[in-house]
């Protein structure tokens, strides 16, 4: 409770000296020159702020969701359109909160929770309308790709490929939540949510990570001819699994590359392949999330 505090500033934050504040004092609060309000909660402003949009960028938590459930809730029940990039909200409650976005008649938006600046929820839900998605089948977790790759290519083991993900900061100290396939199931959930209109919760799916893949298992893939990839399937079940795939299959990509493919009824098989993740290209989907917003109250 300590450290609750924030900046409100009516014309606007200025982002370089919210930043040299933060490097300052490590708070908003800075030299104490600027409208610092001690104590203030981040639902303290999203209620009392006068505002028309909230973003929500906390780091993603499963167990509960928080703190960004209760930022998101609080945000959508005072009326505010919300743009999410954090995941955990809505692998817990995802069904529940569309809800009370159309119960208060407002816009939620999440484009930069499933790969990060590649278009892949719109893509589905607008521009393949027309077309019933009979399955989605993906790679959307650039840490464990990129381990295999590495375990594949040079033939090191797990914990010295995990090592140089941690080292180019691909993975996080605590790597459990991508190598033990939770990134991808809650990308998968709110992808399937989302486009089919499923109304999972992570705790639906079956998940197993990569921690068993030796590499000995990838290089008797190998010898088929085939790759081990973590993969996220909707269609028949929702799982999460490393699988083998041949190596001409249009979901083998390497290194931190997310790819995610739609198999459609009309259309025929449709791949998307992106980077998943990174601070630029998610911030390009909160600004996309935020035009479209603007251009759906404008008219
Ligand atoms: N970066 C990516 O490539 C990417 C891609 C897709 C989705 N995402 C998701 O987007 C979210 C943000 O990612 P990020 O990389 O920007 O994470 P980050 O660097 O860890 O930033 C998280 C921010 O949330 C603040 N915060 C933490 N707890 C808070 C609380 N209780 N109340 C208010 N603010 C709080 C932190 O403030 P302090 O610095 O003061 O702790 C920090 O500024 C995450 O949920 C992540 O999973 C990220």
């Amino acid at each position: 409770m300590d450290n609750l505090g924030a900046v409100m500033v009516p014309e606007g934050i200025d982002i370089q000296r919210l930043l040299e504040s933060k490097r300052l004092s490590g708070t908003l609060r800075g030299d104490g020159s600027w409208e610092y309000h001690e104590g203030m909660s981040a639902i303290d402003v999203i209620n009392e702020v006068e505002c028309e949009v909230v973003i929500e960028t906390t780091p993603t938590e499963l167990k509960r969701g928080e703190p960004g459930l209760s930022h998101v809730k609080a945000a959508l029940t005072a009326g505010r359109h919300v743009i999410c990039t954090n995941k955990g909200p809505l692998a817990i409650a995802m069904p529940a909160l569309m809800e009370l976005a159309h119960h208060n008649d407002v816009v939620f938006k999440f484009s930069g929770t499933v790969g990060g600046g590649t278009p892949v929820l719109d893509f589905a839900k607008k521009c393949l309308e027309g077309s019933r998605i009979k399955s989605i089948c993906a790679i959307l977790n650039g840490t464990s790709n990129y381990i295999l790759s590495k375990m594949g290519s040079e033939g090191k083991p797990m914990k010295e490929a995990l090592a140089e993900a941690q080292k180019l900061g691909y993975a996080e100290a605590d790597p459990t939540y991508d190598i033990g396939g939770f990134d991808t199931a809650c990308k998968l959930v709110i992808t399937s949510n989302y486009v089919l209109g499923t109304s999972l919760s992570i705790k639906d799916l079956a998940i197993t990570g990569i921690a068993g893949v030796t590499p000995e298992d990838i290089k008797k893939a190998a010898s088929k001819g085939n790759v081990i990839k973590l993969i996220g399937r909707v269609g028949g079940g929702a799982k999460v699994s490393p699988e083998e795939i041949p190596v001409t299959h249009p979901l083998n990509v390497s290194g931190t590359f997310n790819a995610i493919l739609f198999e459609t009824d009309s259309a025929g098989d449709i791949t998307l392949v992106g980077k998943g993740a990174g601070g630029r290209e998610t911030a390009s989907s909160v600004l996309r999330d935020l035009i479209e917003i603007r251009r759906t109250f404008a008219r």
